[in-house]
């Protein structure tokens, strides 16, 4: 299969959809893989690398588009790159098309078969191409709180893990999935005292046998959380409930209860965030300050980590993308009932229900594309 990955033209963008690794993978296995010249620039991988791993660099993104039998990319396709879509093509990247009706027809449109990370699923129940982001903004999340923390910055001047004779930073994480599991990790490797909130008695189970001796975890209440950010340096949010707005879990009138300076980072905000003051943020401009408590609110935090978030994202999608190219979409997908999950969009016929209810499109079981 001749495989293509163009360059992301979303702002702010600067992962690529393959490394030279799983090009190298690719071609091993007999594929032609064609790169758009620095795509991968912005996670720090030239185009000599993807040469040495025995891709072809081509100079547009159009010559992509045209050459390759699968298009394997980050972002959505943005409105000139739909144009560039043909029938029979597979389009394989993240594609969040619900609230996002003008690329779903352009899709429908194009006569593509496009497969949606998002919507992959595995035996556990979970997202395996959405869980590496949530790692990376997880782990990011301590990380930037605790820059905001330093004084400079507008937050109290509180050191993470204090020094002998001086407290820890309290850090309250509101979410024990698997931002909120990363988080915690990281601000407890950093020294800080860590509490977890979570609704769920199974996982509140699971993070107790497993992180122990490591952080502390507790049912999540509005009472609970009312208190336990009374005292923290540091709230990171991070809560889902799956196709919801995330709940206001903090109002303005708790931070006036806080202690100056305190922060709050909001990982839950591409779902709205779960603190009433929050408000998306770029990494031009990550944080503000709403009465003294300091906002730390980036919607795509990965970004800032583009050439970890790249690998990490590229681990998890390789097999997929390699089982595509090897079988094709369609046996691939008989195989594999989980990557079936992923498709979205065949033959302009839309194949995934949430979508359809939320755009108000008529949809076609997978089962019934598959078969035809
Ligand atoms: N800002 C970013 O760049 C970025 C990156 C990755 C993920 N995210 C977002 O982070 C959020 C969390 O993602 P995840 O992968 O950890 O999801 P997840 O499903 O693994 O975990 C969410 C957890 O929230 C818990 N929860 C639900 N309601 C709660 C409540 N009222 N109180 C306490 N806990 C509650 C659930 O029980 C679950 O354990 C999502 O909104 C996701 O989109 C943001």
């Amino acid at each position: 299969m001749k495989i293509g990955c163009p360059k992301e033209i979303k702002p702010q963008e600067f992962r690529v959809g393959m490394t030279p690794n799983a090009a190298q993978e690719a071609v091993a296995r007999g594929h032609e893989v064609i790169i758009e010249t620095g795509a991968g620039q912005g996670s720090g991988f030239d185009n000599a690398d993807y040469v040495a791993a025995g891709a072809r660099i081509v100079d547009t993104a159009a010559e992509v588009f045209a050459t390759a039998d699968m298009i394997v990319k980050v972002k959505e396709p943005q409105a000139g790159e739909r144009k560039m879509l043909r029938e029979g093509q597979l389009l394989f990247t993240y594609l969040h098309l619900a609230p996002d009706p003008d690329q779903t027809h352009d899709l429908l449109a194009s006569g593509c078969t496009a497969i949606a990370y998002e919507t992959v699923t595995d035996a556990n129940g979970g997202l395996p191409l959405l869980a590496p982001m949530s790692e990376v903004a997880g782990r990011l999340a301590p990380q930037v709180g605790s820059w905001t923390l330093q004084k400079a910055n507008g937050g109290r001047g509180v050191l993470m893990g204090g020094v002998p004779g001086v407290g820890p930073a309290k850090v309250v994480v509101i979410g024990g999935g698997v931002v909120g599991t990363h988080a915690a990790k990281i601000a407890a490797g950093m020294g800080a005292d860590v509490t977890v909130l979570d609704r769920s008695l199974p996982r509140l189970r699971y993070l107790d046998d497993v992180f122990g001796g490591t952080f502390k975890n507790q049912y999540s209440t509005a009472g609970a959380t009312a208190e336990l950010i009374q005292s923290a340096d540091m709230v990171i949010g991070a809560v889902l409930i799956p196709g919801a707005a995330a709940p206001k879990l903090v109002t303005r009138a708790q931070l006036s209860t806080m202690k100056p300076g305190a922060v709050l980072v909001d990982v839950a905000i591409d779902q709205g965030g779960c603190f009433e003051t929050s408000k998306a943020t770029t990494h031009a401009e990550p944080i503000y300050d709403v009465d003294g408590i300091m906002h730390y609110c980036v919607a795509n935090m990965p970004g800032a980590v583009a050439r970890t978030s790249t690998i990490a994202l590229g681990n998890a999608t390789m097999p997929f993308m390699l089982a595509l190219a090897d079988k094709g979409w369609k046996q691939a997908c008989q195989d594999d009932p989980h990557l079936m999950a992923g498709l979205n969009v065949h033959a302009g016929q839309l194949t995934y229900y949430a979508v359809g209810k939320a755009l108000g499109i008529d949809v076609v079981s997978p089962n019934v594309v598959i078969k035809a």
